[in-house]
């Protein structure tokens, strides 16, 4: 099939690439971007593990084309921390010992990273309903749930202090 421009800011770096219009957003970030935190891990749109950020949206990046993300923002693992310094969800996720094998680890930290933006004070029982489109088979989810509240206070007490 004939290969479509598609342009896109990715972790703010301006791409412009010509893919077949049936790639998928992770196929394009993974083997045309080589940027390979993004995760495959179910055909069925289920796991979250490819979840990405795109113009303000958690997304799967299994679920969608990468000609669909035309003049979209894409934000992904590799972008979010600030040099050496790890984002709050990032530190979270590590102090709370949120991760083993890590498989999951990006597409939970893009999920927990734009959640806490929809709902930046959440109760126990609202980190587990917002992060519910993410499957782990190592945690058990308990500490993933105390590093989203980990990352969550974090982020109030950072915006108190720039207040
Ligand atoms: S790879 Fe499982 S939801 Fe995208
Ligand atoms: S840490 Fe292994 S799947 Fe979540």
């Amino acid at each position: 099939m004939a290969k479509q421009l598609v342009h896109m800011s990715v972790n703010g770096r301006r791409i412009e690439k010509a893919v077949e219009p049936r790639m998928l957003l992770v196929h394009f970030l993974r083997e045309e971007c080589q940027l390979t935190g993004a995760h495959i891990g179910c055909e069925t749109s289920h796991c979250g593990a490819c979840t990405v950020d795109v113009d303000g949206q958690s997304v799967k990046s299994c679920t969608h084309l990468a000609v669909q993300c035309e003049d979209s923002e894409v934000l992904t693992v590799e972008g979010l921390a600030q040099g050496a310094v790890l984002h709050a969800v990032q530190e979270g996720f590590y102090t709370q010992h949120g991760l083993q094998c890590g498989f999951c680890t990006p597409g939970m930290l893009m999920r927990a990273y734009r959640f806490l933006q929809e709902n930046p004070n959440p109760s126990e029982e609202e980190v587990r309903a917002g992060m519910s489109g993410n499957l782990c088979r190592c945690t058990g989810y308990q500490n993933i749930v105390k590093a989203v509240l980990h990352a969550a206070a974090k982020l109030q007490q950072t915006e108190k202090v720039a207040a």
